[in-house]
């Protein structure tokens, strides 16, 4: 995704995106985590309890020793033994009552974490559909593929896991800290006196794992969107034998990958034992201090059992929690690449005070229109022309000369350098998006088959249609008599898990959806452009009918479309180089031979 988005801050026609550069790494991190928990809004209700719960296990946690010291110190008194009993029983229903609590905070903040991830995914997910071309262009599909999914993962293990083990752990460390502060200060100050380390040590831990972390993520994104264009372009890897040299890429990826984690892996591996020797320490201290005061009287042998015993029992938080905040950082790594996608804006958008096209005829207007991909170089340079309602128009020119760019133009995927694109003489900026989707009609140059059924992916610009529509349009662009000689027939699974359509198949697929829609005017790019002789004769007729009635404009380079067009525009090099009328003598492409055009 870096160069993605390089790419992009650098396009002036680019996505914008809210947030420059990388957070720093501990000022951007308390940032990054008030609008992590801003995602919970919803459950607010569920997180009180949770931490409800959470802070009755600490309590629960810090009388286990406190009942022990309690025992202790009756029967060095020499009390009589029914105490005993009863403290035995009341450390039991202790130890019952809060496992029965520790379940409660694990099931609660786990639903948590999934109810929450469950929510982020759908808004990143809706969020990137929104998005506009001009990002995909720039986007690589393995990189939202990591984000949508191994990264909002990671924000699970946050929500549902580390968030609260971090927080309750401290708040554990606090409560001790508090008890021994009221039995005996002494020991307090001791304790006082190893929190700073303790704290140190995970500050600093935190600090050089989070970079480590986002690393990591970084690579995998990388190795993800490797495997998935190698894997979307494999034919051509074996077509040109470069299986050997995709194998060198692929291991430099997954090397890079490996290598990020190791790292990550030694940093991670040093905090046990640093929290080891931490504890080690402070147990000799204790050990010191707590024998004096017994020798001096001043504390009790069940005070330094029961801070013994804590001082135990905090090896598990502190190893903990340097886990819990490895994976805290890894997913705050992970959150800034969602919140990435989150600040990106769709560049096209609904302008304040946009309109419903009017339903009209079907006019279509560019005037001086200018337009380039990347604000350097200009692939339209003032261009107008215009299509008259009903008319068919016939673009040629040679590739590269900028024709599919009219057609995206047109219905807005790119937003416009300079001049205007009228429809029935409003401007297409200030129609509102999905009324100008409606009204256009497009049969892409690159047909996109969806992993359905092949009525389906006919019926996918119209999921309403009838089964009697789409036979109806699979009859105009001839596909009637092939589907239905299909076991399944319209029920049969195309795409990557079903039947391959070949190029004319999926040309006249894209024809249909098209029709299904009933737009206003018809964009079709190279619609013959993979059909053989007898199919484009079938298809002509397909055409014909299609047109009919509506606007239509035709990327052609075959015949039988320039013949029958209204109307011949030249395009090259971005520019309008001469237009060819018919009339009723002679056809638009015989006027433009006549001219010498063609
Ligand atoms: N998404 C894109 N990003 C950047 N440049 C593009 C993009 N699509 C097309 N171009 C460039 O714009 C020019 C016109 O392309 P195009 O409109 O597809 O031509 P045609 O359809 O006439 O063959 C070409 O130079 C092409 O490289
Ligand atoms: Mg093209």
């Amino acid at each position: 995704m870096k160069s993605a988005n390089k790419n992009r801050s650098n396009r002036p026609n680019g996505a914008r995106r809210g947030h420059g550069g990388g957070p720093g790494p501990k000022g951007a991190a308390l940032k990054l985590l008030f609008r992590l928990v801003s995602y919970l809004e919803p459950y607010y209700g569920l997180l009180v309890i949770t931490l409800s719960i959470s802070i009755l296990t600490v309590l629960f946690q810090l009388l286990l020793p406190w009942m022990i010291r309690l025992s202790v110190d009756h029967i060095i008194s020499g009390n009589e033994g029914s105490g005993l009993i009863w403290a035995a029983v009341g450390l039991m229903a202790l130890a019952v009552v809060h496992g029965g609590a520790d379940f409660m905070r694990l099931y609660l903040t786990a639903q948590l974490g999934q109810r929450a991830v469950f929510c982020i995914r759908t808004q990143l997910f809706g969020h990137l559909s929104r998005l506009s071309f001009s990002f995909y262009d720039a986007a690589k599909t393995g990189d939202l593929v990591t984000r949508t999914t191994a990264d909002v993962d990671a924000l699970s293990q946050f929500f549902g896991h580390s968030a609260i083990i971090v927080l309750t752990n401290v708040l554990f460390l606090i409560g001790i800290l508090a008890v021994l502060l009221t039995w005996n200060l002494l020991l307090g100050v001791v304790y006082l006196v190893m929190l700073p380390f303790i704290g140190f040590g995970m500050y600093v831990y935190a600090l050089k794992v989070r970079p480590a972390m986002g690393r990591v993520r970084r690579k995998l994104s990388e190795l993800t969107s490797y495997i998935e264009t190698t894997l979307s372009g494999i034919l051509v890897v074996k077509v040109l034998g470069r299986e050997e040299f995709e194998k060198e890429r692929f291991e430099r990826a997954n090397t890079a990958y490996r290598d990020a984690s190791l790292k990550t892996i030694a940093i991670t591996a040093l905090w046990m034992p640093i929290a080891d020797v931490i504890m080690g320490v402070g147990t000799a201290f204790v050990l010191l201090a707590g024998g004096y005061g017994i020798i001096h009287g001043t504390v009790s042998l069940g005070t330094l059992i029961a801070f013994t015993m804590y001082i135990g029992m905090l090896l598990r938080p502190i190893r903990q929690t340097g886990m819990m905040l490895s994976a805290t950082m890894q997913s705050l790594a992970a959150a800034e690449r969602v919140f990435e996608v989150f600040d990106t804006e769709p560049e096209i958008q609904d302008r304040p005070g946009a309109t419903d096209l009017p339903a009209a005829g079907g006019r279509v207007e560019f005037q001086d229109v200018t337009f380039s991909y990347d604000g350097t170089r200009n692939v339209i340079e003032g261009l107008s022309f215009r299509v008259e309602p009903g008319e068919m128009v016939a673009l040629v020119g040679p590739s590269g000369a900028g024709k599919s760019t009219l057609v995206h133009l047109l219905s807005r995927f790119y937003e416009l350098q300079r001049g205007r694109i009228l429809i029935d003489g409003t401007d297409i900026r200030d129609a509102k998006l999905k009324s100008l989707r409606n009204a256009i009609g497009i049969a892409m140059q690159n047909v996109f088959i969806f992993d359905t059924t092949i009525g389906e992916n006919i019926a996918y610009g119209n999921p309403r249609a009838s089964a009697r529509d789409i036979e109806r349009v699979a009859r105009m662009v001839q596909l009637h008599e092939f589907i239905s000689a299909l076991p399944q027939g319209y029920q049969t699974p195309v795409g990557e898990r079903g039947l391959e359509l070949s190029g004319g198949q999926r040309q006249r697929v894209a024809l249909a959806r098209v029709l299904l829609r009933q737009p206003a005017i018809l964009l079709l790019d190279e619609p013959t452009s993979s059909l053989d002789a007898a199919t484009e004769r079938a298809m002509e007729a397909a055409l014909d009918a299609a047109r009919d009635g509506r606007t239509t404009i035709v990327i052609a380079h075959r015949l039988w479309t320039v013949h029958h067009a209204d109307r011949i525009i030249v395009v090259d090099d971005g520019k309008l180089v001469e237009q060819g009328v018919g009339n009723a003598s002679e056809s638009a492409h015989m006027s433009l031979m006549r001219q010498g055009g063609l």
